[in-house]
């Protein structure tokens, strides 16, 4: 760890009003209120420690040395790093979320050595020169990679020496991920809705063309346009609900509902369909009821997806099956499981099967109506039901997806704070 950072006997106690007026003077209009609170901070705590030093001379009233207190508690407060360094680049200060960022910040030492990006060291350069405030980008790659706005202002030092760089670094990093997040999903969605609408639009200008007076053709056509306008509206059903969920993921649900009578209903529809797929779905049921706090219309879409999921991907003989668990973390649980003896998913698709839009082939998932948003319902779905998903699958063997959830009214043994997966 670093030695701790001291400031020059340049910023001592009696220099603090000059230092603090020259901030304003040099910030206003310039910078925004992060910057200059931890300006007003580092200059404060520069003065506090400089007078804490071996040169320190008049003893500082009591009302300074407090409000310097109050200025260092704020300094350490900015969450976000904030450096101090003289007009050699030499650091002067640093708070600790700098001193946690950058491990090799040592007082007195070039800046450089702990951070050697050359954006930032020039743009250190330009404020010094110029005494104008800029804005520069940060990347790291290592040991994470983040990205930071680097916002350098000038400071007058006190003594009168000269100028000092303050720098205020802005973590942008989950604004930026957010930002990649919402652009991927706006682009995956469009690209559904485009595929099947310029279906729809090539056999509508058949249909007006080429296949006008012909009947069989037009029979056929219509046909495929009405699967492919079904598939937009599945597709918007879905997004739309995915949305609703996400509106009331923190509103936990209050009806209490039996899941093992959900399941059964379930098993019930799906059973045809399934066996014209040539799978048939068994049910185990123990000892019902099963009761949970829950929103019976989102778990039977939860029962739903995951049954269909079984028939389509994954055949043959599927079970559902319920019962009881006591989790020694998360206390009693019921425990829901569908398991198919397909062909199972390659350990490197599971973490990402909740991701909005995720298929492991496109393709055929879209050729068998999905829309990839199935699993990342189920995912929110259990978030606001306090519940748990996991799925375990063995390549050529089958899957095995659960789900559990809270007993209603059996008291956790721990708070629960995990929740189902990313997406
Ligand atoms: N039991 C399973 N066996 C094999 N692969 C599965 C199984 N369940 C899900 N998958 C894979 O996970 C992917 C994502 O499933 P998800 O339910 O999110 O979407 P979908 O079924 O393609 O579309 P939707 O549920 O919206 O109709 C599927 O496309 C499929 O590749
Ligand atoms: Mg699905």
């Amino acid at each position: 760890m670093s030695e701790p950072l001291r400031s020059s006997p340049a910023w001592s106690g009696a220099a603090i009003a000059g230092g603090l007026f020259g901030l304003a003077a040099a910030l206003a209009g310039h910078l925004d209120l992060p910057l200059i609170l931890a300006g007003l901070g580092a200059i404060c705590l520069g003065g506090w420690l400089g007078g804490r030093g071996p040169t320190k001379s008049p003893p500082r009233p009591a009302a300074t040395t407090q409000r310097h207190a109050v200025a260092e508690a704020l300094l350490a407060h900015v969450p976000d790093p904030v450096i101090l360094v003289d007009r050699r680049t030499l650091v002067v200060e640093a708070n600790p979320a700098a001193r946690a960022l950058l491990p090799a910040l040592h007082h007195a030492r070039p800046l450089s050595f702990a951070l050697r990006d050359p954006e930032v060291l020039d743009g250190i350069e330009a404020v010094l020169s110029s005494g104008l405030p800029r804005r520069v980008a940060l990347s790291t790659r290592v040991p994470l990679e983040r990205t930071f706005e680097v916002q350098i202002g000038a400071l007058p030092m006190p003594d009168g020496s000269g100028l000092s760089a303050l720098l205020f670094l802005r973590d942008l990093t989950s604004a930026r991920r957010l930002e990649a997040m919402r652009v991927d999903f706006v682009a995956n969605a469009s690209h559904e809705l485009r595929t099947p609408l310029a279906t729809l639009i090539g056999f509508i200008e058949t249909l007006q063309g080429p296949a006008r007076e012909d009947a069989q053709a037009r029979e056929r056509f219509l046909e495929i346009m009405r699967v492919q306008a079904l598939r937009m509206t599945r597709l918007i059903d879905d997004l739309l609900s995915l949305s609703r969920i996400e509106l009331r993921e923190h509103v936990a649900p209050t009806d209490v509902v039996d899941l093992g009578a959900l399941a059964r209903q379930m098993v019930d529809a799906q059973g045809p369909p399934a066996q014209t797929r040539g799978a048939t779905i068994r049910f185990e049921d123990g000892d019902g009821p099963y009761c949970v706090a829950g929103d019976a219309d989102e778990l039977v879409r939860v029962i739903e997806n995951l049954i269909e999921n079984a028939v389509k991907y994954g055949g043959g003989r599927i079970s559902v099956g319920l019962i009881r668990e006591d989790d020694p973390r998360l206390g009693r649980r019921i425990v829901l499981s569908v398991a198919d003896d397909g062909p199972g998913i390659a350990p490197e698709h599971i973490p990402r099967l909740t991701e909005r839009f995720y298929r492991i082939d496109a393709a055929s998932s879209r050729a068998r109506g999905g829309t990839g948003l199935g699993l990342a319902i189920v995912k929110h779905s259990l978030n606001r039901h306090r519940g748990r998903l996991t799925i375990e699958s063995t390549v050529g063997q089958g899957t095995v997806v659960r789900v559990s959830l809270p007993e209603y009214g059996a008291t956790p043994a721990q708070p629960v704070t995990d929740q189902a997966g990313p997406g």
